[in-house]
């Protein structure tokens, strides 16, 4: 079941394109982990600066998250967020399962599975997210 590479003197970065499934699958859960971190970082950052900016008036708190909500790039990187978070939570709950031993003998489709239902979350999602910004 596992591969081994002869990677020779200097790193080929071609190799991606013999990657598993189960490859691809800790390359998007170990990418999808650490945007997480990086996002709730850039969230704290954004909240405890802009709650004191604001001087105790609420309205100009508000008023910057709906500049923020009003720019379309915005929207889509929401979409993104929730697409990176669903599918670290699915392929998440997939690994806790897979180190219990269940599912041991699925484990592409089970990570295929994550992709598919990510998907259809993060397309169902759509119209709101970007609802009133198009
Ligand atoms: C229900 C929610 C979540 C579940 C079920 C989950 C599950 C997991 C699991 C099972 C691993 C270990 C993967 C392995 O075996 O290598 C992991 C790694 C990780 N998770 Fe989560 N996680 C969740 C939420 C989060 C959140 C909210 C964050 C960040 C704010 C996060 C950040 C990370 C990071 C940074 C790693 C390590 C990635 C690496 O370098 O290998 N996770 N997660």
């Amino acid at each position: 079941m596992s591969q081994s590479y002869d990677r020779g003197l200097v790193e080929d970065f071609g190799r991606w394109r013999d990657f598993s499934a189960g490859m691809w699958a800790w390359v998007f859960h170990k990418f999808t982990g650490w945007v997480l971190i990086g996002y709730l970082f850039t969230h704290i950052a954004v909240l405890s600066t802009a709650i004191p900016a604001a001087g105790g008036d609420p309205s100009i708190y508000t008023g910057t998250l709906q500049g923020l909500e009003e720019l379309l790039v915005v929207r889509f990187l929401e979409v993104g967020l929730l697409a990176v978070a669903v599918f670290h939570i699915l392929n998440g709950i997939r690994l806790l399962f897979v180190d219990l031993g269940v599912g041991l003998t699925a484990q592409d489709k089970s990570f295929y599975a994550s992709l598919v239902l990510t998907g259809a979350i993060v397309i169902a999602s759509v119209p709101t997210f970007l609802a009133g910004a198009i």
